[in-house]
């Protein structure tokens, strides 16, 4: 579904993405972790027209991605929230999800919005203005107006941040039945490592903008690279 291959994105002296190569194949629930300022963040930009990367290949399904336009990567049925919410605030939850419907202009049935805008539990929020909802319903709204476009591939990107760890749980099985529902591609980026690691099939470690380790969440889990990076004695205990 989506592969990159020696990604690379460097700001001025920086280099947040260093020769990163990785696959996701469709079907599949990816997790990315990673410490602060790992890189998480802008490789999403990169793979979803957001970033020109500075070097290497972007492909979906196959075909080179790398330099077009967010909207091309959405009509190839990409689609992502942000980790700060990017909504309309001064527009209704329903009419943000409209607005997304519309961008996504998949020829689709345009019913998705009230179905879409209920999966992810603010079918009661639908006419308040997205401004005034708290970080959390905003991030579902964002969820939603991804799942408006009718994509196949869902980046999230800290969809649960600031949650405990049992609405963590809960944001978790919500993605696993999107997924099944909408016979989605996942990556989601979180550092509630507990969960993701219950939750997906597969993690990518990103440190210092390159590729620490790729692999099932109990080799992730246990690659001693892997721990003095990152996870220390957090899940290891
Ligand atoms: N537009 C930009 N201009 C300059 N530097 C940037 C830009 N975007 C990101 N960076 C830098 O690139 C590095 C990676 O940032 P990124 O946001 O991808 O990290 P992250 O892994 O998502 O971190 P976090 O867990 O805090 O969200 C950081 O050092 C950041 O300051
Ligand atoms: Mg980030």
């Amino acid at each position: 579904m989506l592969s990159v291959e020696n990604l690379g994105m460097q700001f001025g002296g920086l280099k947040a993405l260093s020769e990163v190569t990785m696959k996701v194949e469709r079907g599949e629930f990816l997790g990315i972790i990673g410490p602060n300022g790992a890189g998480k963040t802008t490789f999403f930009h990169a793979v979803s027209g957001i970033y020109l990367p500075t070097s290497g290949k972007v492909r979906i399904d196959g075909a080179e991605f790398q330099g077009k336009s967010a909207d091309a990567f959405c009509k190839a049925g990409v689609a992502r929230t942000f980790q700060t919410p990017r909504v309309f605030s001064d527009m209704t939850v329903h009419d943000n999800v409209r607005f997304a419907f519309t961008f996504g202009n998949r020829g689709g049935d345009a019913s998705l919005i009230d179905e879409v805008i209920d999966e992810v539990h603010i079918g009661s929020l639908r006419q308040e203005l997205a401004g005034e909802l708290p970080p959390a319903r905003q991030r579902q709204l964002e969820i939603a107006m991804a799942l408006a476009t009718a994509p196949r591939l869902l980046l999230l990107d800290e969809v649960a941040a600031g949650l405990t760890e049992g609405e963590v749980d809960e944001v978790a099985r919500l993605i696993l039945r999107l997924r099944d529902q909408y016979q989605l591609t996942v990556v989601w980026i979180e550092h509630a490592v507990r969960t993701l690691m219950r939750t997906v099939d597969r993690v990518a470690v990103l440190h210092f903008g390159q590729l620490l380790a790729d692999g099932a969440p109990a080799e992730v889990t246990a690659d001693p690279k892997v721990i003095s990076a990152y996870l220390g004695d957090e899940v290891t205990q």
